[in-house]
Parts: C-alpha cells; sequence; structure tokens
C-alpha cells in the first residue's frame, strides 16, 4: 500500500534537519577552517625547509595579494623594463602578471609547495620559459643587484631592515613597489589605490638622495 503523504513528510522530518538545525554544521566547517588555516601557518612557519632558519622577527606568513593590489602594482610599474623580482612570490600572481606586461621576472619564495604551484600555473599558462622563474630560495640571503624592478608585499615589522637591504644592493635606477606596508621613511614616488590595496612606488635615486639630506634619519 502507498504511503500517504503525512507518512511521508514524518519520515522526512526524521532523515532531513529542520530549518536552523543546520547550525552545528556550520560552526563545526568554521571550526575545521580555523584548525586548517592555523596547521598550515605552523606548517609555513616552522616546518618547511629554509623557514626555519629565518629569524622570527623577519618570517611573514602568505597572503596573496588582491586583484586590485596586482592591478596597483602594474600601474606603478607602467613605462618601466627590464628585470624583476618579486620577494616572497607565492603562487605566483604578480610573477606572471609582470611577465605577462614583459618583464623578465623572478620569483623568491622559500615555500616549495607554493613554488611548485606557481611553476605549474606558468606552464598551464603558457608562459615562455625563461620569462617567468621561480626559485626556491630566502630572499634575505639573495643578492638583488641584478634587479632593476623589485616588488614586495611583506609585513609591516620587516620593511626597515628590507629597505636597509634594498639600498645596499639594487642599481640607482631601480624602483621598488611596497603593497600594503610602506617603507618607514623612504619618500615616495606615487602611489596608487587606498585601504588594504594601496601600493608605493620609490625610486631608489631618489631615496638616496633624500637619505644623504637627512643622514641620520634611519631608512
Ligand atoms: C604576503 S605573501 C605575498 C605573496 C605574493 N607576493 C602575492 O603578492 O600574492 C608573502 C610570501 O613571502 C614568502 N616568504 C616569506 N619570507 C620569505 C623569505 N625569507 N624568502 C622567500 N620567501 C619568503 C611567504 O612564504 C609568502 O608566500
Amino acid at each position: 500500500m502507498e504511503d500517504s503523504i503525512e507518512v511521508i513528510l514524518q519520515d522526512y522530518d526524521r532523515v532531513l534537519p529542520k530549518a536552523g538545525s543546520n547550525r552545528p554544521h556550520h560552526v563545526l566547517s568554521a571550526c575545521l577552517g580555523t584548525l586548517f588555516t592555523g596547521l598550515y601557518g605552523l606548517w609555513s612557519l616552522f616546518v618547511v625547509p629554509g623557514f626555519r632558519k629565518v629569524p622570527w622577527s623577519l618570517k611573514v606568513p602568505y597572503l596573496p595579494s588582491s586583484k586590485d593590489q596586482t592591478l596597483n602594482i602594474m600601474k606603478l610599474l607602467e613605462g618601466r623594463t627590464g628585470r624583476l623580482a618579486d620577494l616572497g612570490s607565492g603562487d605566483g600572481r604578480v610573477v606572471l602578471a609582470a611577465s605577462s606586461a614583459g618583464f623578465q621576472s623572478t620569483g623568491f619564495e622559500i615555500n616549495s609547495f607554493l613554488v611548485a604551484y606557481a611553476r605549474s600555473k606558468a606552464h598551464w599558462t603558457g608562459v615562455p620559459s625563461g620569462q617567468a622563474t621561480f626559485v626556491q630560495k630566502d630572499f634575505w640571503n639573495t643578492n638583488l643587484s641584478t634587479y632593476n624592478n623589485v616588488t614586495a608585499f611583506l609585513a609591516p615589522g620587516v620593511m626597515e631592515v628590507l629597505g636597509e637591504k634594498l639600498l645596499k644592493e639594487l642599481p640607482d635606477d631601480a624602483r621598488v613597489i611596497a603593497c600594503r606596508f610602506p617603507f618607514p621613511n623612504w619618500p615616495q614616488q606615487s602611489s596608487v589605490g587606498s585601504g588594504l590595496d594601496q601600493t608605493f612606488a620609490y625610486d631608489i635615486s631618489s631615496v638616496r638622495s633624500h637619505l644623504r639630506k637627512v643622514p641620520n634619519t634611519v631608512s
């Protein structure tokens, strides 16, 4: 005998959760998400080969640039050519954008998983080899003197030390693009965007002549 509609609905009530009763699932998903993000953070900070050697005060976790931030970087590089280094290249989005604008781009990234992912992204998108290169290397231990364009989306606490390194190594005609976190005491050439997407451009020759005039300023 066929079940009446009331019997069928009663069965559904038993099987399906009532409206609003899936709240524990949301809480569980949020907890799992937080747990995995935390584990990923710990993994990337402590387990990634090479990262353990980076002093605690210079450790920077992975956070990808937004689309607007990447566009802002490219606006600030308009009219420029040559070699570009992205310091901490993550999944490679800045390097790939720069290579399609004609730069010979290199991403320095300490996380082997991100390096592998960026390389395969370059392969899928058909970027000519040599135009975009991803190197698994600590950029603090890399001489950057052959690059005339440098991009960095890092953390506020490392910008002063990074500024000192770049001033020592970069050629006079170099331009540095800092995403979200400006260099303290460096005069900006220009900036685009606002809030979290604000991006700053610095010309090394102007920074050097400014710091010569204000010699006691820490770079
Ligand atoms: C905030 S993310 C920026 C990623 C990418 N540049 C972007 O804009 O999407 C910083 C990246 O720097 C990498 N990183 C941090 N310290 C590094 C170091 N000393 N050498 C190389 N990569 C580093 C991290 O693994 C992370 O992927």
